[in-house]
């Protein structure tokens, strides 16, 4: 059991708010709990209510120095293990997060303002699914034969790259951070993440539950501010390798930055996803698929989110109909209350940016913005950052709402005539992560999904990221892929190449 600054209860804990108080004011560095260096602190607040639910402690440069120090060490001796022995304690890991798959759905509802049932619940055995996926993999870290010459014999061993640098968002955490830590370890490199200023406390009991099993100093983490702490992590010389998730803007700092370094990166940054929907669709499989691509539960903060939906126009209208009584059936409320379907949104600054998306919309001329749902009525839930979901029509490509990443509960709906017409809109976009097309004629469907500019793209479903299948996006959305035995092998491992002369 890791020293902690606070009493925690080993067990699982289902009281998020005695956990958030437990988890406060602390980093881990070298498998034991420890606060800033500064001895600063931040507020975590909880979306629902505006109350302060703990204190993270604010990490800088002097907090990531002491944190790649001891990864650096540790990954020298993790690096020895056998690869399948890795996998095996990622594997344990992934049991002790199933046992807290609760706790860590109540906490992570309590920072993010996420549902517990539809969002908050799932993303916690998700995170066990992906570690028990890339634990599985240790074994699959082999190199080839190479038919060089008869006398010479030539392989190549995979080896790890060192330390990794993982810069986490605040929208999927503790999914987003499993993506990165689970195969880096496997791989035998040691890690470092930077949580998100607005969700560093599940991520935070994550690492400290994989502590449990994994030798110390081979997963750390610190949290902080972006400039003051993401950048110094980005830049420390034993950082071998970055991978982050979030905007597009922060991406381009983190590159930049390692390209001073000639270090490799993965960048998972935003999307704009087209759905595209034909009139011989199944209509009642599209209008929930429509439901479950617009991320609605999770109050549409997700990068894959299908906010911009080109409907046939015969079934147009009616399709904009149903989809908007359907979304008015779902219920906004308490995120750790069962019946809640949408919570709210994660901070004030991101309240504000999507109520200026949403008025801007209102105010454009032949544009409609049909807010559905309801608020929630609980006087104890006034101050939450609830925001109804809007389905927007007539609005055109040129709109700031068609071209730019809302990141919260709004649509864009459009008809459309002609196959060749709707592909040379979806593909009209900076970004490139993920599409949908929903038709029966699977000609249509796989003509389109060959020239569709996206990393992904689902016929029939829209699925959000899954453990085995590569992710990552063209164009704005990022490089390199996430997820699969692709992503292990190709982005946290190089390849060395040995010959032997036998002659
Ligand atoms: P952000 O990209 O600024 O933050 C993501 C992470 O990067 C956080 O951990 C942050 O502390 C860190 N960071 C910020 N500045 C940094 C720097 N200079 N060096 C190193 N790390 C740094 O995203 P933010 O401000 O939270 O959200 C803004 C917009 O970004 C959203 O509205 C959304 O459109 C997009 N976004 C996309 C996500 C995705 O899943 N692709 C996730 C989160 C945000
Ligand atoms: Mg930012």
């Amino acid at each position: 059991m890791l020293d902690r600054p606070n009493p925690a209860p080993e067990a699982p804990c289902l009281d998020p708010f005695a956990l958030a108080k437990a988890l406060s004011g602390s980093h881990l560095i070298g498998g034991r709990f420890t606060p800033a260096r500064s001895g600063r602190s931040f507020a975590v607040v909880n979306p629902a209510t505006g109350d302060e639910v703990a204190q993270a402690a604010e990490g800088d440069a002097a907090d990531v120095e002491a944190a790649v120090a001891d990864a650096a060490k540790a990954q020298k001796e993790w690096a020895k293990l056998p690869a399948r022995k890795r996998g095996a304690l990622v594997h344990k890991a992934a049991a002790l997060i199933r046992d807290h798959v609760e706790e860590l759905g109540r906490l992570i509802a309590l920072e993010t303002g996420k549902a517990l049932r539809t969002e908050s619940r799932v993303e916690a055995n998700t995170v066990a699914d992906v570690l028990e996926f890339f634990g599985g993999l240790g074994g699959e870290l082999k190199g080839e034969t190479v038919p060089f010459a008869p006398d010479v014999l030539s392989v190549t061993v995979r080896e790890p790259l060192g330390v990794v640098g993982a810069i986490i968002p605040w929208n999927v955490p503790m999914l987003l951070m499993a993506l990165k830590v689970a195969p880096a370890l496997v791989a035998g490199n040691s890690v470092v993440v930077k949580s998100a200023e607005e969700a560093p406390l599940a991520v935070l009991r994550i690492c400290e539950l994989m502590n449990r099993v994994l030798p110390p100093g081979v997963f750390n983490m610190v949290s902080g501010f972006g400039p003051e702490c993401g950048a110094p992590l980005v830049a420390h010389p034993l950082v071998r390798k970055v991978t982050f998730t979030g905007s597009v803007e922060t991406g381009k700092i983190v590159y930049r930055t390692a390209a001073e370094k000639l270090i490799p990166v993965t960048l998972e940054l935003g999307g704009k996803s087209p759905m595209i929907v034909f009139a011989d669709c199944d209509f009642d499989k599209t209008l929930a698929g429509a439901l479950t691509s617009m991320r609605f539960t999770r109050q549409g903060q997700s990068c894959t989110a299908a906010s911009r939906i080109y409907v046939e126009r015969p079934i147009f209208q009616k399709f904009v109909d149903a989809m908007a009584a359907k979304v008015d059936q779902m219920v906004m409320g308490d995120p750790l209350d069962e019946k809640t379907d949408i919570g709210t949104i994660i901070s004030d600054g991101q309240f504000d940016k999507v109520k200026a998306f949403i008025e801007e919309g209102r105010a454009t001329a032949g544009a409609t913005g049909r807010a559905c749902s309801a608020m929630p009525d609980d006087p104890a839930l006034k101050k939450g950052l609830f925001i109804q979901p809007v389905i927007f029509t007539g609005l055109t490509r040129e709109s700031r709402l068609v071209r730019e990443e809302i990141f919260g509960p709004v649509t864009c709906i459009f008809p459309f005539d002609d196959p060749e017409a709707v592909l040379a809109e979806a593909n009209d976009s900076e970004y490139g992560l993920a599409a949908s097309l929903w038709t029966n004629n699977l000609k249509v469907g796989l003509n389109l999904a060959h020239k569709l500019e996206a990393g992904l793209v689902q016929i029939n479903q829209n699925l959000v990221v899954q453990a085995n299948l590569s992710y990552g996006g063209v164009k704005s959305s990022g490089l390199g892929k996430e997820a699969s035995l692709e992503a292990m092998l190709e982005h946290f491992t190089h390849k060395k190449t040995i010959m032997v002369n036998m002659g």
